[in-house]
């Protein structure tokens, strides 16, 4: 009876694995909304570090990342892992690694503003109910005494298990919290709710807005200009609720109920753009247009999509405060 139960479970691991792995990420996409080798300028120095071969793991570091407002760093192997590679139970080359204590797969990027970070999330997938080893390496290449590390994973069914603990010993002089496992149906106010109960000790930082929208709440960073600081200033004084309509499929907007300095100028927006539309308008940009109009900040680490469906198709709520 238990043997059956043992095998069954192995098909099924072996089954979601195997479908997780027609669909290979593209291990260089470069475009993920990160902010790798650039001084952060995020409220507390958050690095969201993450090693993902499937996508689902990189689907919570870009959750968490929108939270915090930290930087995305996806930690990419020098010699990427191939569908084969990840055909776990096959003794290929994930297997082979998990199954060899001195395994430390290289690294082919590097966090090179590690000093700057105070707090680190490290993401992995669970490989035979541990980190995978390229995990080992990334903690073995840099100094982290003083730093708070968050641990978190995504698998088949496996809890995190071990695997975080045994992560500690590569580096002792951090302060590790528990290690914590995603569903690949987690939502981003699961996710919301999962930072609040860090307690973190943030730093706040001038240079940050957030954006609540239903459950969600977004961080944004602000525009170095005029236009930007009059609002920050409006913020901290209270936060600003805001009706926001759809228009043109492309934005939502509504009134701020005051007016800021104008600095307008001709672009065209990008998905994450806030702007400043006749000095009293604040829109929120989910696609392109071009028009004459005042940068307010930026959403970081979103795609159209993950904008669109956290805004809805219709009228919003959004508040906004610092
Ligand atoms: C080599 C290998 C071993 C795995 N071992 C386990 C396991 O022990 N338990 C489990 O629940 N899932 C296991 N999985 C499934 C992955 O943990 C799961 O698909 C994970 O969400 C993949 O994350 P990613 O898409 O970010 O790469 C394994 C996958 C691979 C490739």
């Amino acid at each position: 009876m238990k043997k059956t139960i043992t095998l069954i479970l192995a098909f099924l691991l072996l089954c979601f694995g195997l479908s997780a792995c027609t669909d290979l990420k593209d291990n260089n996409d470069d475009n993920d909304g990160g902010n790798e080798n650039s001084s952060p300028t995020t409220a507390a120095n958050i690095l969201v570090a993450y090693f993902s071969c499937t996508g689902n793991t990189e689907n919570i570091a870009k959750m968490i990342a929108r939270e915090t407002g930290g930087a995305l760093h996806e930690i990419q192997p020098q010699i990427p892992y191939t569908e084969a590679d990840l055909d776990y139970y096959s003794g290929g080359r994930a297997d082979r690694e998990q199954a060899d204590p001195a395994a430390r797969p290289a690294i082919a990027n590097s966090v090179e503003n590690m000093p700057d970070y105070d707090v680190i999330f490290l993401g992995y997938p669970i490989w035979h109910v541990q980190a995978p080893k390229i995990i080992y390496t990334f903690l073995e290449s840099y100094d982290f005494a003083g730093k708070t590390i968050v641990p978190f994973c995504t698998s088949g069914s496996s809890g995190v298990g071990s695997s975080a603990d045994n992560l500690r010993p590569l580096a002792q002089n951090a302060d590790w919290k528990n290690g914590t496992r995603f569903s690949s149906k987690t939502t981003e106010s699961e996710i919301k709710a999962f930072v609040e109960q860090l307690n973190l000790d943030l730093k706040t930082d001038t240079n940050m807005l957030k954006i609540a929208v239903g459950n969600t709440t977004l961080t944004a960073s602000l525009a170095d200009n005029a236009s930007a600081a009059a609002l920050f200033e409006a913020l901290k004084k209270s936060p600003v609720t805001i009706e926001m309509q759809d228009y043109g499929n492309f934005e939502k907007v509504g009134a701020l109920g005051f007016s800021l300095p104008r600095s307008d100028e001709y672009f065209t927006t990008e998905a994450g753009d806030l702007i400043l539309y006749q000095g009293n308008q604040f829109v929120i940009y989910y696609d392109t247009n071009s028009w004459n109009f005042t940068r307010l900040g930026k959403i970081e680490n979103i795609t159209a999509s993950e904008l669109r469906s956290i805004l809805g198709s219709g009228n919003a709520t959004v508040t906004l405060s610092v």
